[in-house]
């Protein structure tokens, strides 16, 4: 066994002891130990240790060697990053399967081990299979793991499990993942930890709308702030299992990997199989410490959008099926006027589509409805200035479609029957080439016709008895999806994707790979609106998540909203309108107007800040602040979504400047100042602005006008000076002297 490290300083661990290996950055270390034989231990995964020197690593191991408990295996046993009966492991195992019928128990021997200071790769053998075992630090501290197991032997190998594990702190006792359904996605649902292997499954062949999205361990209490935490998220559009194992012998485990059903992965000689990635994430500072780490992960890829996002005017709930040139011209004109950049056709432009029961699948132009195709439309849209989105929804089919009446073998279903229908569709099979070449061209040939800007992939029913080539077929299918994705973005390079899913069951790294935003939520309810994005942006930051304005009356729930609260909602994110806006009032245009121009002002620190969420000591008020990351400029969104306990509303406090700096505070220009439920709102508002230190805004705060339910206040803080005696503060009169 060759063990390499690269490390700059001296003392660091190199070769000797072999035993041990550390990766560290962005605050972070992982120590992995070979001392026990076999795979590697996790010895640490959390605050960075600093640099170890040799003896510290032979000292590390002998500190942490284990002993043996009553009632146990005679001698110590490791646990490794894919645990095992063979090891002593008797929580849910790391591996699971069999050969030829014999459960796969392998006694791993390590082959080849390679490490720098942020990467970890190690194969091993036993008996007929291999395995290589991928862990990735990167600059931000997010760990991704990644194992790949190949048939090397003779016999069949049926895997029924793969999963990464990783050891979490033994303060951590409690739990966060999160549920959801239909326009409720990513509500939170905390627990205590207990003993015992605890899973949690998903089988509904994409990601889901109750979908974990995030398995968190956290010390007692932890919040947005404040708390030590370890979190797993799986890179993966499909089925998925998070675990969590706390047994009495051994540290905590999190974990997470594809959910496998029996017969879809079988490996025949040379064939291997590669898990998603795995993210794990550590963070002493609470929730957001965590999400700022993903975030800064996911803004360090080179791909990410990094162009401000367009301002987007989507016609989904503005026209629905009812598609008329004259009407989406109008609406063009409308959304052009006043400052819309992209403007959006969604669902019902093809073929039979007047209603969600027939068409689907047949994406060729709709030659009654557009018998222009749709250029009339295209180009009133870029004569406007404005790029042009299309919506597809590549993976289904209605059952009244022509490809569908072509192709009935092309369902991913049972050899015997379809599956049931949800929303009227089936799901193609895009494993079979056939289909994938079929989507591929299709979608490439409207591209290619219209010069589309932008795609709204979307998917909208769960995989029921999903087989491909009579096997279970949710993992080849979803390899096949993103393998289509990746196909058509490498034919139109500047093609970007929006990921939906009945609006957001498709919320997960492993689309995001090959998106370029999530649509979160199909409601536009700003109530509703603002607990999805809260829990949403926890794991991506906020220009990869769509947030669009609605009508007064939101179409979800039927709630009535004033403008104020869907602005300010919307705001945060990358934004845009789903409202027919031909019929808004002149007044309301040019509020929208004025929106568009503050979220173009300001997308750029949205898109680029830190995001925060400071508690507020009132509770049915939440804060959403972003700081830009020279701490120059922050916006603090506070929101009611009911009233609170406090006649008077305790001040806000605007967390995260610089202490010693000094910030101009005032109410974005732009948005409307909310009426509130006081006759006399704050002095301070009637005056415009304050001027106050960083430490005053963090500490003390400043009032806010006693909101009603379902209104908003964004404050606005903007540098002044960093030179502290430039200013005064005299009996509650502030002052700046000039320079
Ligand atoms: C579900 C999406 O979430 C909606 O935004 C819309 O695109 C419809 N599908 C169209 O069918």
């Amino acid at each position: 066994m060759t063990i390499t490290g690269e490390r700059t300083d001296e003392d660091a661990i190199r070769d000797e002891p072999s035993q041990l290996h550390v990766l560290r950055a962005g605050g972070v270390s992982v120590v992995a130990s070979f001392a026990a034989g076999g795979l590697p231990e996790i010895l640490h995964w959390g605050r960075d240790l600093g640099d170890l020197t040799s003896g510290d690593a032979g000292e590390l191991i002998a500190g942490l060697e284990r002993q043996v408990s009553s009632s146990a295996t005679d001698a110590p046993w490791p646990l490794t990053i894919l645990p095992g009966e063979p090891d002593g492991w008797e929580g849910r195992p790391g591996i699971a399967g069999h050969i030829a019928g014999v459960p796969i128990l392998p006694r791993w021997h390590v082959i080849d081990a390679t490490s720098d200071a942020t990467t970890l790769v190690v194969d091993a053998v036993d008996a007929g299979l291999t395995v290589t075992s991928e862990l990735r630090l990167d600059a931000e501290g997010v760990l991704r793991v990644r194992h790949t197991v190949t048939n090397s032997g003779d016999a069949l190998v049926e895997l029924a499990a793969l999963e990464a594990t990783m050891p979490f702190g033994s303060s951590a006792t409690e739990l966060l993942d999160f549920g959801g359904r239909w326009t409720r996605e990513r509500t939170p649902q905390r627990r205590a930890l207990v003993q015992g292997s605890q899973v949690r499954e998903t089988r509904r062949g994409r990601t889901g709308h109750d979908a974990p999205t995030l398995l968190v361990a956290g010390t007692p209490g932890f919040d947005a702030s404040g708390g030590e935490l370890w979190a797993v998220h799986l890179a993966w559009s499909a089925d998925a299992v998070y675990r969590v194992d706390s047994l009495p012998e051994a540290q905590g485990m999190l974990g997470a990997g594809e959910l496998l059903r029996a017969g879809e992965v079988v490996l025949a000689a040379g064939e291997s199989f590669s898990t998603p990635d795995a993210v794990f994430v550590w963070s002493d500072s609470g929730l957001d410490g965590l999400g700022d780490r993903l975030h800064r992960s996911l803004r360090a890829r080179p791909w990410h959008p990094n162009r401000p996002q367009p301002v987007v005017l989507n016609t989904w709930e503005a026209v629905y099926f009812d598609h008329d040139l004259a009407k989406l011209e109008r609406l063009a004109q409308t959304a052009a006027a006043i400052g819309v950049e992209r403007f959006v056709l969604d669902d019902g432009w093809f073929s039979g589509r007047r209603t969600d029961r027939a068409g689907l699948g047949d994406w060729t132009v709709d030659r009654e409805v557009w018998p222009q195709g749709l250029h009339p439309l295209v180009d009133a849209v870029r004569e406007r200035g404005m790029e042009f989105g299309l919506w597809f929804e590549p993976e289904m089919v209605n059952e009244d479609s022509d490809v569908m009446r072509r192709h009935p073998d092309w369902l991913l279903a049972p050899p015997a029957h379809a599956a049931r229908t949800w929303r009227h569709q089936q799901v193609l099979d895009v494993a079979n080439p056939e289909v994938a070449d079929h989507l591929v061209e299709r979608i490439s040939a409207i591209v290619g016709e219209y010069g589309i800007d932008y795609v709204k992939w979307d998917q909208n029913r769960d995989l029921m008895e999903a087989m491909h080539a009579g096997r279970a077929g949710v993992d080849a299918h979803t390899r096949a999806v993103y393998a289509v994705i990746d196909e058509i973005r490498a034919r139109h390079p500047h093609l970007e994707i929006e990921s939906c899913a009945s609006g957001g069951a498709r919320v997960d790294l492993g689309i995001l790979e090959r998106t370029d935003r999530v649509w979160a939520s199909d409601t536009n309810d700003p109530i509703e609106r603002l607990a999805i994005q809260r829990w949403t942006e926890l794991l991506l930051p906020l220009e990869l998540i769509g947030s669009h304005i609605g009508p007064a009356r939101a179409h979800t729930t039927g709630r009535v909203t004033d403008l104020g609260i869907r602005m300010s909602t919307a705001l945060f994110g990358s934004a845009g309108i789903e409202w027919d806006i031909t019929e808004c009032s002149p007044e309301e245009l040019v509020l929208l107007s004025s929106w568009i121009t503050v979220y173009k002002r300001v997308r750029g620190l949205l898109h680029s800040g830190r995001l925060i969420h400071p508690e507020y000591a009132d509770s049915g008020a939440t804060v959403t602040a972003v700081i830009a990351q020279d701490r120059s400029h922050a916006l603090y969104r506070l929101a009611r979504t009911e009233t609170g306990p406090h006649a008077l509303p305790p001040p806000l406090r605007l967390p995260g400047l610089d202490r010693s700096a000094r910030y101009r505070v005032s109410p974005v220009v732009g948005l409307p100042v909310p009426r509130g439920l006081d006759v006399t709102p704050p002095p301070w508002l009637a005056r415009g602005e304050l001027i106050l230190p960083g430490s005053v805004l963090a500490d003390v705060g400043v009032r806010v006008p006693l909101f009603a339910p379902a209104e908003a206040i964004v404050l606005e803080a903007q540098l002044v000076s960093s030179a502290p005696d430039r200013h005064y503060s005299i009996a509650g009169a502030v002052g700046r002297v000039d320079a």
